[in-house]
């Protein structure tokens, strides 16, 4: 077993048994972990930054939590980190690594699994493979509250793949026009191949309040008209120059900066998130074992 799965069991344990981490407020019960993919119509949007930093807080917040880099050919939240990142996915599938060995461990000891060429290999595998798979992670996840992909951008087969198979999905935005539109356009493909797919809506380097709220509503308003679909914004994060200073260190900005505008954004929204989020039951299609079989079934 390597150093990063000692870390990460040891992690676990010590959550489990320390009420103090544990609030009042119960995420997801039953043990199946709550599946939430991170995307974006548009790169380079804030994705990664977003999804790391509220893993961060979800865990400060008692949850366990374990961040899964699902960018096919953008990986880079071990970069986020300023971590090297040993073994990815390829590893597991090559059978190799086992699941826990290729999890590692970041700052505040944040599990994650980095990505890496593994993940188009994740789609081509033989039905003893998947088996392999799925096994490894439901494993890993019963010990799980969360498990957040941070996802490609765009409307690519995998990220699509992960969307759908997802309990929900936390679409970024911009308040930039054309990252609006794109968020737009990956929602409504989104929904036309499944319906049930459920969406929350993070709006990133807004200006202040008012500019997020305005950029939520566009994007709500339309939906609600031609998709006759509802889209709770979960919140928003300012734009903030601490983020990029935070990237160029290769630290997560809410531990680099911790009373940065951005931090305080992202700690209200993880705390929000906590108190709304939605209940997936053990025996559920969704959850790990609904995923796995939605993520590979052809
Ligand atoms: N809230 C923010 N305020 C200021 N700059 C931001 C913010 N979020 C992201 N950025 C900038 O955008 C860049 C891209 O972010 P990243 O998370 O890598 O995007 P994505 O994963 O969507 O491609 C960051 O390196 C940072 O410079
Ligand atoms: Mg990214």
């Amino acid at each position: 077993m390597t150093d990063q799965a000692a870390a990460l069991r040891e992690l676990i344990s010590s959550l489990r048994t320390d009420p103090s981490k544990q609030t009042e407020t119960s995420g997801p019960s039953g043990k199946t972990a709550h599946i939430i993919a991170v995307t974006s119509g548009k790169g380079g949007v804030g994705k990664s930054n977003f999804t790391l930093n509220f893993a961060l807080e979800l865990q400060k917040l008692g949850r366990r939590v374990l961040v899964f880099d699902a960018d096919i050919g953008m990986a880079n939240i071990d970069v986020l980190m300023g971590v090297r990142s040993q073994y990815n996915l390829f590893h597991l599938l090559k059978r190799e690594k086992s699941m826990s060995e290729i999890i590692q461990t970041g700052p505040n000891s944040l599990p994650f699994v980095a990505g890496g060429s593994g993940l188009t290999e994740l789609f081509s595998l033989s039905e003893e493979d998947l088996l392999y798979f799925t096994r490894q992670i439901e494993e890993i996840a019963q010990d799980m509250d969360y498990v957040l992909f941070d996802t490609g951008a765009g409307l690519s087969k995998e990220t699509i793949r992960f969307i759908t198979a997802s309990d929900e999905c936390i679409v970024v935005t911009t308040p930039e026009p054309t990252s609006i539109t794109d968020a737009y356009a990956l929602v409504k493909v989104v929904h036309d191949l499944e319906s049930e797919a459920r969406f929350r809506l993070v709006v990133n380097r807004a200006s202040d309040y008012r500019e997020a709220q305005q950029t939520a509503d566009k994007i709500r308003l339309v939906a609600e008209k031609f998709l006759r679909l509802d889209i709770p914004v979960l919140g928003h994060v300012s734009d903030d120059p601490h983020v990029s200073q935070a990237v160029k260190k290769q630290t997560p900005f809410s531990i680099r900066f911790p009373n940065s505008q951005a931090s305080k954004d992202i700690q209200e929204l993880a705390l929000r998130y906590t108190q709304h989020s939605l209940q997936v039951r053990a025996d559920s299609p969704k959850g790990i074992k609904g995923f796995v079989r939605k993520l590979l079934k052809r």
